[in-house]
């Protein structure tokens, strides 16, 4: 039988912080290599967790991301303070983004970080609230790779 390894690990992130961007989503990355996670599933959850970081930095005043493994999955929840999402679809659809020109200028706003935190996900949750704040889920299923 497998043994359940868990782990868990939250991260905080400053809104406008553009030094400090990537940094929580590229520490979960060597953290779930050094858990063993398989590469495939570590790959796409630094994808989630990085897309989802630099949304809360672009757009939210800070924000908590909350990281858990068990053997079976890896899970990552990102609730921020921030304006909400008025068209949570509109949001998610390819290339739509509000980034302002400052922020293109350093090569965010291709409006594909929602569309590829779904696509790398296997369940995937977003709630929105205008003027409260933004919560997404994402779970990676480790569909039996070993940890
Ligand atoms: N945490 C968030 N808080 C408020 N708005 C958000 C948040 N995440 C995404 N959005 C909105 O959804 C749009 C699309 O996001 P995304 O697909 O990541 O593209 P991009 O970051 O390139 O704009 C953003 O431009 C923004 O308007
Ligand atoms: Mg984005």
């Amino acid at each position: 039988m497998m043994t359940e390894i868990s782990f868990q690990q939250e991260f905080e992130i400053k809104g406008g912080d553009f030094v400090r961007a990537g940094e929580a989503s590229c520490e979960i990355k060597n953290l779930l290599k050094e858990l063993g996670v398989a590469m495939q599933v570590v790959r796409r959850a630094a994808i989630v967790s990085y897309e989802a970081e630099m949304n809360v930095i672009m757009y939210a005043g800070s924000g908590r991301l909350d990281l858990s493994v068990t053997s079976d999955r890896v899970q990552i929840v990102v609730d921020d303070r921030g304006p909400g999402i008025e068209d949570v679809e509109l949001a998610m659809s390819e290339g739509y983004s509000t980034a302002t020109p400052e922020m293109r200028e350093l090569g965010f706003g291709a409006g594909m970080g929602l569309p590829n935190i779904k696509r790398n996900s296997d369940i995937f949750k977003i709630h929105s609230k205008v003027g409260r704040g933004t919560r997404l889920e994402m779970t990676i299923r480790t569909n039996g790779h070993r940890l």
